[in-house]
């Protein structure tokens, strides 16, 4: 497979950032037992691999705007570009030592995603999509699943945790889905949930009260892969509204059908 320049550029400077997000990795399970814990060792962790990634993005495209979680918006000359960043999805994952974590990064070009990289650090598992050009597993191209009964479908959700998002609204989804489908996950790093769907180890996905910089990458590897997305509402204002939903044409109808159906649908 022949990468584009872009998608190189954006997977050179994943690489580098999961480095050091390995290294740190390794060092949480002694933090597990401290007295203090790892929280600040994390957010460290979290802040060095955004400053890595804003660094090489900037060296290989001087100018792009940059809107990172850590750090915020920083304007550039080219208004047109937008780079979209993540430096580590799943932090409450990464925090107790489980290996299912993402570093994700976006192309944003006139308002739309042109390019998206997700990259599992310790599984070394790079999702890589481009507009118009596919999605991609390493060497791999992706397509999302087929199946088109929700009877055989596994489906993944966020859910609200502690401070975070409405409780009444995700239980009466939550129940709405539960009941019709083979079953359902919750693994904690939104870039990966839509990788996965775009890989078609999910049939589907939704979620609330997400950022742009948790689904950029992966709205696009979904798309490139042949599936379908949109935001709750089923229109295309997943940054607006922070709510997504993911899969096939089927499962993606099926599932917007169950959810906005469940009596307690929301714009966030
Ligand atoms: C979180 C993860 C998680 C989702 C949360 C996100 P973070 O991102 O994607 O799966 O449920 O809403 O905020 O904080 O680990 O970068
Ligand atoms: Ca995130
Ligand atoms: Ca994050």
């Amino acid at each position: 497979m022949l990468r584009s320049a872009l998608i190189n550029v954006m997977t050179a400077a994943a690489r580098k950032a999961a480095r050091g997000l390995r290294r740190d990795f390794g060092e949480i399970e002694h933090l597990q037992v401290s007295l203090k814990g790892p929280a600040n060792f994390v957010s460290a962790a979290d802040r060095r691999a955004e400053q890595i990634l804003r660094e090489e993005l900037a060296k290989a495209r001087p100018g792009y705007g940059f809107l990172g979680e850590e750090g915020g918006r920083q304007e550039g000359t080219d208004k047109t570009h937008t780079w979209m960043v993540d430096p580590l999805d799943g932090t409450t994952n990464f925090l107790h030592g489980i290996p299912h974590f993402a570093i994700s990064i976006a192309l944003e070009r006139e308002h739309t995603i042109v390019a998206g990289v997700i990259l599992n650090p310790v599984t070394d598992e790079l999702f890589t999509a481009e507009r118009g050009k596919g999605a991609y597993l390493n060497d791999k191209r992706l397509r999302v699943a087929a199946r088109r009964r929700l009877a055989e479908a596994v489906v993944a959700c966020g859910l609200p945790h502690r401070g975070r998002g409405d409780l009444a609204v995700f239980r009466s989804e939550f129940a709405a889905v539960q009941d019709k489908v083979a079953g359902l996950r919750r693994f904690g790093a939104a870039a990966l949930d839509l990788a996965w769907v775009a890989a078609g180890r999910l049939d589907g996905y939704w979620e609330r009260d997400l950022s742009p910089w948790d689904m950029a990458a992966g709205e696009i590897m979904v798309r490139e892969a042949g599936g379908f997305v949109s935001d709750l509402d089923g229109k295309d204002a997943m940054f607006a509204t922070g709510s997504i939903i993911a899969g096939n044409d089927t499962m993606h109808r099926e599932l917007l059908a169950l959810i906005g159906g469940s009596g307690r649908s929301r714009t966030c």
